[in-house]
């Protein structure tokens, strides 16, 4: 097992009836499915095969289970994606309503260059749990468990959270290692924490990993800061109402055109800071399966002997179990239509 996520206190939520308890174990059969066929292309250096291998084989995955389900987080809206799009129906239609957010493939670029850290994931609530957060950026900052609540926010300035981090946590900001996705847009960002001598651990793509490693002390990493996509934000935000932590984002917009996106989509309030229950509200699930390696998970290995393995984890917010799941198959699990 790549990693040690512990919840911190069970959450005091009452297990959800419409998340039915089948529905846990049967969320990794779909990350798995997405992650098996999207590992055939590891390292061929193409982004698009990967992704699509990944979106075909989590929709017939997700059209098999009994649930009346909507993509609220997918892969674009109606007209710009031909699969599991924003308000695509997906399951069976019989059974509980509920929302999905989901990334069929989170790293295209990871798989395709056989990097670390790239996924398939998904969560899932009851029906209006989780945000529906335009394909925009998201300014997020996030740490783990265990520190007071509003300790760093996203209306204070970067030096003013790692200097609050560090108070909190007994050590001197020198000693904070910052998570950030590596961008020309983070310059500014990453030449303030050098200022203080932070140590940063910067990524080449991957932040709903990277967001989730601060919930892990085994990453070593204290705090996620800097903006990536929105609908990542959301997913990160579902695992950390999990296993604990903190989460704000607030979308950034680059011209009129998102901000109508935003609008049309039901957000009024453009410079809103969201929090962990804004985001991801109730009873939820989240699972992912390991592509590559990375910091959460193993990636799927095709052995010599053609077996296939997989690492999963899966956790729900209502009771704060957090499943981690091998898989070892014979081949590639055949074609599910
Ligand atoms: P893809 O899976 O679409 O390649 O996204 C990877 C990712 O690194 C996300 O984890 C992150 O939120 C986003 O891209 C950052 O966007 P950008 O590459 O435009 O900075």
């Amino acid at each position: 097992m790549a990693t040690a996520l512990k919840p911190q206190t069970p959450p005091p939520l009452d297990p959800s009836h419409v998340l039915d308890r089948v529905l846990v174990l049967e969320m990794v059969r779909v990350t798995e499915y997405a992650a098996i066929a999207a590992s055939r292309w590891i390292g061929r250096g193409d982004e698009k095969a990967a992704d699509q291998a990944a979106v075909t084989a989590m929709r017939d995955a997700l059209n098999r289970l009994a649930f009346d389900g909507t993509v609220v987080i997918g892969e674009g809206e109606r007209d710009e994606a031909p699969m599991l799009f924003i308000g695509e129906k997906v399951g069976t239609g019989e059974g509980p309503r509920i929302d999905i957010a989901l990334d069929p493939l989170e790293g295209t670029t990871i798989t395709a260059k056989a990097g670390p850290n790239a996924m398939a994931v998904l969560a899932i609530a009851e029906e209006g749990g989780l945000l529906n957060a335009p394909d925009v950026y998201m300014d997020k900052l996030a740490i783990g468990p265990g520190y007071p609540e509003g300790l760093v926010s996203l209306e204070r300035s970067p030096t003013a959270n790692i200097e609050a981090l560090a108070r909190a946590k007994g050590v001197a900001p020198s000693e904070i290692i910052a998570c950030v996705l590596d961008r020309p847009r983070h310059e500014a960002l990453i030449r303030e924490l050098r200022g203080l001598g932070c140590g940063i651990h910067l990524i080449g793509d991957g932040d709903v990993a990277g967001v989730i490693a601060v919930t892990n002390p085994e990453t070593t990493i204290d705090i996620y800061m800097g903006s990536g996509g929105a609908p990542e934000g959301v997913l990160a935000a579902a695992a950390l109402r999990c296993v604990g932590g903190q989460f704000q984002g607030r979308l950034l917009f680059r011209n009129d055109d998102e901000r109508a996106r935003a609008r049309r989509i039901g957000l009024t309030d453009l410079d809103r800071i969201y929090h962990l229950h804004d985001l991801a509200r109730g009873d939820v699930i989240f699972a992912a399966t390991g592509v590559t390696d990375g910091s959460l998970l193993q990636g799927v290995k095709r052995l010599r002997n053609g077996r296939i393995t997989t690492e999963s984890v899966v956790m729900r917010a209502s009771s704060g179990t957090i499943r981690w799941v091998r898989g070892d198959r014979a081949g590639d699990p055949p074609p599910l239509r």
